[in-house]
């Protein structure tokens, strides 16, 4: 690929998607977009290159787009962020939305569903604390493709022995075919929908558990600003951020603030609270 194809395409996924790649991702940029060419029938990654640049074919740019996002994720991903959601988040929200008896959580960058669905079974099994209790799972992401892989709630051998216990396996997951599906009653407590993180969120109203993880790895600096303001004024006062294990708001946000002896967990700082009523 020339330097031109490379800096226009580059370019293209930063104002679509966030995505900040530096020369050396070229080859990236080839890999996933030749099966892109292929499907669409160009003679090769040269004949696609010009398509893109003429900019006049929508689906095309969204498939490009699409081609490009890492969807890798696990259930249980790094386990700990997990524990503390059942040991810390979950005894707050009780307390806390006692009166009212609902709390929403969104999962901010889903993909293929593995987060969502590992809240949706740890409330399952600690329904026995939320009788009566109205739960919502906002699952989101930019990509159509991995949004239906998500919703079908159909995994691999592979993936469902990345980070499942086994005995979750058993009694939430059915074999079909080759595959594992997730139980319907779990796929129902989730509901996903198509969202551009670089987009106005407000419509999605507000949350008191946000899980934005291993998303903003793939933006720059000023994106990882604009993203996390974002995700600032949707977060209810006394909420909680989860970010990736490899993410930080240090030097990017002074709205939130990591909370002491608990690893990629953040809370508002005080001062910093958006200014919209709960
Ligand atoms: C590596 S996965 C993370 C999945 C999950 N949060 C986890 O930690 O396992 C990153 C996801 O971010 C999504 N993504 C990338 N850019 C996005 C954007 N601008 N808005 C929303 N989702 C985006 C990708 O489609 C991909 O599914």
């Amino acid at each position: 690929m020339n330097v031109t194809d490379f800096e226009m395409i580059a370019q293209l996924l930063k104002k679509r998607s966030g995505l900040s790649l530096s020369k050396d991702k070229a080859y990236l940029i080839e890999s996933r977009l030749n099966p892109v060419a292929r499907k669409w029938n160009f003679a090769g990654f040269d004949e696609l290159a010009q398509a893109i640049r003429a900019g006049k074919d929508e689906p095309l740019l969204v498939d490009v787009t699409e081609a490009m996002t890492t969807n890798e994720s696990f259930f249980f991903r790094d386990q700990k962020p997990f524990d503390q959601f059942k040991d810390m988040v979950l005894p707050h929200m009780l307390e806390h939305r006692a009166s009212k008896k609902s709390f929403r959580i969104w999962s901010a960058a889903c993909s293929s569903g593995q987060e969502p669905y590992t809240l949706a079974m740890m409330l399952k099994e600690n329904a026995n604390k939320l009788p009566g209790w109205r739960v919502d799972i906002v699952a989101t992401d930019i990509s159509k493709e991995i949004l239906d892989k998500a919703r079908d709630g159909l995994y691999s051998q592979f993936e469902v022995q990345r980070g499942l216990p086994i005995n979750l396996l058993v009694k939430y997951f059915k074999q079909a075919g080759d595959r594992w599906q997730i139980d319907a009653g779990i796929r129902q407590m989730v509901k996903f929908q198509e969202f551009n993180l670089l987009t106005n969120p407000s419509a999605l109203g507000r949350f008191d558990v946000i899980f934005c993880r291993n998303v903003l790895i793939y933006f720059d600096p000023p994106t990882k600003t604009e993203v996390l303001a974002k995700l600032a004024d949707l977060l209810v006062d006394d909420g909680f951020l989860y970010l990736g294990g490899a993410e930080t708001v240090l030097g990017m946000s002074d709205r939130f603030q990591l909370m002491p002896g608990h690893r990629g967990i953040y809370r508002l700082t005080t001062e910093k609270r958006a200014k919209v009523a709960s």
